[in-house]
C-alpha cells in the first residue's frame, strides 16, 4: 500500500467518525488537509462521494476558508497581513516587497516550489504590526528592509523545525492566535 492509499483509509476513518457531526466536513477537510497537503479535486470529490454531499458543496467549504488550500503549497508558506492594523503600518510595501523579490503574485508560488505568498486577514496579534506568517511563526514590527533578510533566511534554512521564543521580532504566536478551525 502506498502513502496515498493509506492516507485515504486514514481520512475514511476520519469521515467515519466525525462525518456525521455538526461541523463534521470542516473537520475533514483540515484532516485531509493534513494528510496530503492540500485539498485536491480528487480530495475533495472522495470527500463528497464518501459523505454523500454534492462535490460543489464541497468545493464551495474547501475554497470560502482560508485556511484551506486547493493547490500544492511550496515548502514555506508566507502569509502577509493586511488587516487594517497592519495595513495602516505599511503592510502593502512588504507584500510588494515579497512579489518583487520572490517574483509571484498572492497565492502563487515561485518555481523552486520554496515559497508560497499568500495575504491573510487580521490573525489577533495587531500589537505586533506589521506582522506575517512563514509556516507557523510569526514575525511581526517588520519594515520593508526585513524582507530580504526573512527570504534569504528561509531560502537557506528552510522551515523552522520548531518555533523558538523569539529573536526580537520573531514571536510564538499564542495558542489561540494559531490558525484555528473555523466556527460551525
Ligand atoms: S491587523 Fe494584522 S494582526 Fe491584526
Amino acid at each position: 500500500m502506498n502513502v496515498e492509499e493509506r492516507n485515504y483509509l486514514v481520512l475514511d476513518k476520519i469521515i467515519e467518525r466525525y462525518g456525521d457531526r455538526p461541523g463534521g466536513l470542516i473537520r475533514v477537510l483540515y484532516k485531509a488537509q493534513e494528510l496530503f497537503g492540500y485539498l485536491s479535486r480528487d480530495v475533495q470529490t472522495h470527500v463528497a462521494e464518501k459523505m454523500c454531499l454534492p462535490v460543489g458543496h464541497v468545493h464551495g467549504v474547501a475554497t470560502f476558508y482560508s485556511q484551506f488550500v486547493t493547490a500544492p503549497q511550496g515548502k514555506n508558506v508566507v502569509r502577509v497581513c493586511m488587516g487594517t492594523a497592519c495595513y495602516v503600518k505599511n503592510a502593502q510595501d512588504i507584500l510588494n516587497r515579497f512579489r518583487e523579490l520572490l517574483g509571484v503574485e498572492p497565492d502563487e508560488t515561485t518555481a523552486d516550489g520554496l515559497f508560497t505568498l499568500r495575504t491573510t486577514r487580521c490573525i489577533g496579534a495587531c500589537s505586533l504590526a506589521p506582522l506575517l506568517t512563514v509556516n507557523e511563526s510569526v514575525h511581526g514590527h517588520l519594515s520593508v528592509y526585513d524582507v530580504a533578510r526573512l527570504v534569504d533566511r528561509y531560502r537557506k534554512e528552510g522551515p523552522d523545525e520548531e518555533v523558538s521564543p523569539v529573536e526580537h521580532k520573531r514571536q510564538r504566536p499564542a495558542r489561540d492566535q494559531r490558525a484555528a478551525p473555523p466556527p460551525n
